[in-house]
């Protein structure tokens, strides 16, 4: 069997060198990598697609055919052309996709994979060109969809025309119906995924939610090598590093890694922080903040975006008079970052995950899998992943609630720990999450193809999307 991933934004390396430095690069990569490794594991040859990227501001994507590292002969990395060498945010690549297509197309020539699997509204567009060029089927993974993004947007405030330049919504949801409707299945995390929001508005009549057969249900996974609870395997040059980043390493903490975006909600946090004497007396905050080790001082390394969710926080905490409580770390990779986690657990921390709303929460089970007690957002993932009261869900929106939360989970801290741990390794890991897309696509390739009969609409959902918006 041969699976090719289409993935055309953000890009891939051995190192993970860009991950959280861009918003094309977070987890839906890490995702695409390690279902991708998992799937080479089980004997499967992978091959993933992306964009090739000849920018001396991204240093290692100049290869056109790479691998990442380990289980070379079977799982690829290939680069094609695509609008040019320059880097180019997801939102600016639709016009060059069809680029990508006729690319693939090539490359394949007459030994086409069996099938594809699809990632975010771009490669879903893919797919649906290539499905009748190269004779395969698709399954179709969204991690973020336009509508609910549109919502959010809409909802501060901001017309569509305004939204439109930037965010290119008219050609994302058309791309998302189109890719929906031919799909073999539409995988999803979580079943609030399939119903909340695949059932959106702006996706009737495109996909019908009440139909199993159209969906799977399948949740991501954790690298089991990389987030445990076994802290004696720890670099103790790397912990030393990272000791020196935390104020008081023997404290209790309330623990923040989310990125600098404000759909995160770190500020939340850092509200439930300072308006809690309890939570404050008690503990103290990390925030991890990638790229600074001290942004008190150099918060100027960050780019606008970050620094215009940061400098608010410095400012809440400067005004509270909590600076010695707040320590900030700077993990550089993910094996730092769960090394942390390690750090933290040990003294008895809770992992807060505080977006206002997460599609699914892979964040929390990784810190979970390291030994933190998790207190996530009941607004999404999280309000299924710890149905069984492996973790706290609290409501991001109320700070009060939200230390509440906090001091339970610390008071709570080994019991949670200990149900994290179990919950994790029982449900999520990478290599259950490739089995079961192993048997899905092994199911749908055997399934004749759609009968397609308007090739490929113009990608333009903007009439609906207004009369959406008009109510
Ligand atoms: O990993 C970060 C990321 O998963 C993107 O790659 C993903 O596609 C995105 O978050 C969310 O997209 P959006 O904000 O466009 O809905």
């Amino acid at each position: 069997m041969k699976i090719a991933f289409l993935n055309p934004q953000g890009n891939f390396d051995r190192t993970d060198a860009y991950l959280t430095e861009h918003p094309d690069f977070g987890g839906q990569l890490v995702y695409v990598k390690e279902v991708a490794l998992a799937l080479g594991r089980l004997g499967v040859h992978v091959d993933v697609l992306t964009r090739r990227i000849r920018d001396p501001q991204w240093h290692g994507f100049e290869d056109d055919i790479d691998d990442f590292g380990e289980l070379a002969d079977r799982v690829r990395i290939v680069r094609l052309p695509c609008g040019g060498d320059s880097f180019l945010a997801k939102e600016r690549l639709w016009p060059h996709l069809p680029e990508m297509a006729d690319a693939i197309v090539s490359f394949y020539g007459d030994q086409a994979p069996d099938f594809l699997t699809a990632h975010y509204a771009d490669g879903g567009f893919l797919a649906a060109c290539l499905q009748v060029r190269l004779g395969v089927g698709f399954t179709l993974t969204g991690h973020s969809l336009g509508a609910q993004k549109l919502d959010k947007l809409a909802g501060g405030g901001q017309s569509f025309e305004e939204l439109e330049p930037r965010y290119r919504f008219a050609q994302r949801i058309a791309a998302e119906r189109l890719a929906m409707a031919r799909a073999a299945r539409v995988i999803t995390s979580t079943t609030e995924e399939r119903l909340g929001q695949y059932g959106h508005a702006l996706y009737r009549g495109a996909i019908d939610t009440s139909n199993d057969a159209r969906f799977r249900v399948i949740p991501p996974g954790i690298n089991t090598e990389i987030f445990h609870a076994d802290a004696g395997k720890d670099d103790p040059a790397v912990l030393n590093r990272l000791r020196r980043m935390v104020r008081d390493p023997a404290r209790r903490h309330v623990v923040v890694a989310s990125r600098l975006d404000p759909k995160k909600n770190v500020a939340g946090v850092v509200e439930a922080f300072c308006v809690s004497p309890e939570l404050a007396d008690g503990a103290h905050l990390a925030l991890f903040v990638r790229g600074v080790d001290d942004p008190w001082q150099g918060i100027d390394a960050l780019r606008a975006d970050e620094q215009a969710v940061l400098q608010p926080i410095l400012e809440r905490v400067r005004a509270a008079g909590l600076e010695d409580r707040v320590s900030f770390v700077n993990a550089r990779s993910q094996r730092e970052l769960a090394a942390a986690y390690r750090l933290f657990a040990a003294s008895g921390s809770v992992f807060a995950l505080p977006s206002l709303f997460e599609p699914f929460g892979l964040a929390p089970i990784e810190a979970a899998a390291c030994g933190l007690a998790v207190v996530a957002t009941r607004n999404g993932g999280p309000s299924e992943i710890f149905a069984d009261g492996a973790g706290l869900l609290m409501d991001p929106e109320d700070p009060a609630a939200m230390a509440q939360a906090f001091v339970e989970g610390l008071n709570q801290h080994a019991e949670l720990a200990a149900k994290g741990v179990e919950r994790v390794l029982s449900t999520y890991t990478w290599d259950k999450t490739a089995k079961v897309y192993l048997d899905t696509i092994s199911a749908a390739s055997k399934e004749p193809l759609p009968a397609i009969e308007d090739g490929i609409p113009p990608l333009d959902a903007s009439e609906r999307i207004q009369a959406y918006l008009a109510g």
